[in-house]
């Protein structure tokens, strides 16, 4: 039986509190670039090096992580918001890069001004409700200096950057 409604609200607002960065997953096949905006995603393992991500099953970056095993984990800095909309959204995949700077990196898209972003060879997909668990070993990482885009109780915020 489905989750109700309500449980699913309540599920989202209580875990809403959990305040997270927000990342675009990106990937890119003979069709050209895709990427969707993601919070479900963490570090995993030091040795080897590994993270996860959560994919929605409907999600059509899935797929293209599925079928080329690579992608790209993008950190987004404060006023990233226009980006993680972008992301977010269900336009025609060929459109969503559009005109959004990029390089490619390991033959990933790798977007301009990202706070930090990691390149993964894909090692597994594991099943995890509606979602699945996709996780990365490490190929490339680098990051930048400056205030992240937060994801704090459904709304976009962000926090100072510690002086250190
Ligand atoms: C802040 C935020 C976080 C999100 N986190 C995830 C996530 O972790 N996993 C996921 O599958 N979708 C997440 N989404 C929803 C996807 O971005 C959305 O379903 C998107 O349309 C997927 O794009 P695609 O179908 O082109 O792959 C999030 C959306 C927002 C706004």
């Amino acid at each position: 039986m489905p989750t109700p409604e309500a449980e699913r609200q309540r599920f989202r607002a209580v875990m809403g509190h959990f305040a997270t960065g927000v990342a675009v997953v990106t990937a890119r096949d003979d069709r050209g670039a895709v990427g969707m905006t993601t919070n479900a995603l963490t570090s995993l393992s030091l040795d080897p090096l590994l993270l996860l991500v959560c994919f929605d099953n409907a999600a059509r970056t899935l797929p293209v992580v599925r079928a080329t095993r690579r992608f790209a984990v993008n950190v987004l800095a404060e006023g990233g918001e226009g980006l993680a909309g972008r992301f977010a959204s269900k336009l025609p995949q060929d459109e969503k890069f559009g005109d959004i700077p990029h390089s490619l990196r390991d033959g990933t898209p790798i977007l301009d001004g990202a706070l930090a972003w990691v390149v993964c060879d894909l090692r597994e997909l594991l099943p995890g409700g509606d979602h699945t668990i996709g996780i990365g070993a490490v190929t490339a990482l680098g990051h930048d200096r400056g205030a992240p885009l937060v994801w704090y109780r459904g709304a976009y915020t962000t926090v100072t950057e510690p002086r250190s």
